[in-house]
């Protein structure tokens, strides 16, 4: 569960994020792929659309950080689709981690460890959820 302060945090820092000229979702696969060459076959060859599922999947998160019940359900849903898109749960502090760092470049001198510790607080949750929608396929 996030604290009030996380919840404002993320709240903060994705209206900055919105702000971008190019959206920080594009340079975040540009990050992941070169982190991780391995997962680039998983995706489509046009990247266009996944950038804008990924940011609509951020705003969803960002809405009900101070309610994730209303969105666990959904996200559990989204990691059993993710089976069959090939993710395995190992890539899960992959993504994160690099979601995070493109999220920390794009607010440059914006960027703070509270803010840090907010989005992996969030990011934990989702993933979390996701892995646990994961499990129910596999099982
Ligand atoms: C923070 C966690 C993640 C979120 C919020 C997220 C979000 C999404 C969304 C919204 C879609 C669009 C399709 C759908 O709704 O089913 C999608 C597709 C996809 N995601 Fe994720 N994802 C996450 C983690 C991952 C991980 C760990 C991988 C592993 C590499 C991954 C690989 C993919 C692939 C391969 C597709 C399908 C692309 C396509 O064929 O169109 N995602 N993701």
């Amino acid at each position: 569960m996030l604290t009030e302060e996380q919840v404002l945090l993320i709240r903060e820092s994705a209206a900055e994020l919105a702000k971008m000229e190019i959206p920080a979702t594009n340079a975040f696969y540009a990050n992941l792929f070169e982190v991780a060459p391995g997962v680039r076959e998983l995706f489509p060859d046009d990247m266009f659309k996944q950038s804008e599922k990924l940011w609509q999947s951020i705003v969803m998160v960002v809405e009900s950080a101070d309610n994730p019940a209303e969105i666990a359900e959904t996200l559990r849903t989204l990691g059993k689709r993710h089976v069959a898109y090939g993710a395995v749960p190992e890539h899960y502090p992959v993504v994160s981690e690099v979601l995070i760092e493109t999220i920390s470049k794009t607010m440059s001198d914006k960027w703070s460890d509270e803010y840090k510790s907010a989005w992996q607080a969030a990011l934990t949750m989702v993933c979390d959820l996701m892995l646990e929608g994961a499990r129910d396929v596999q099982s």
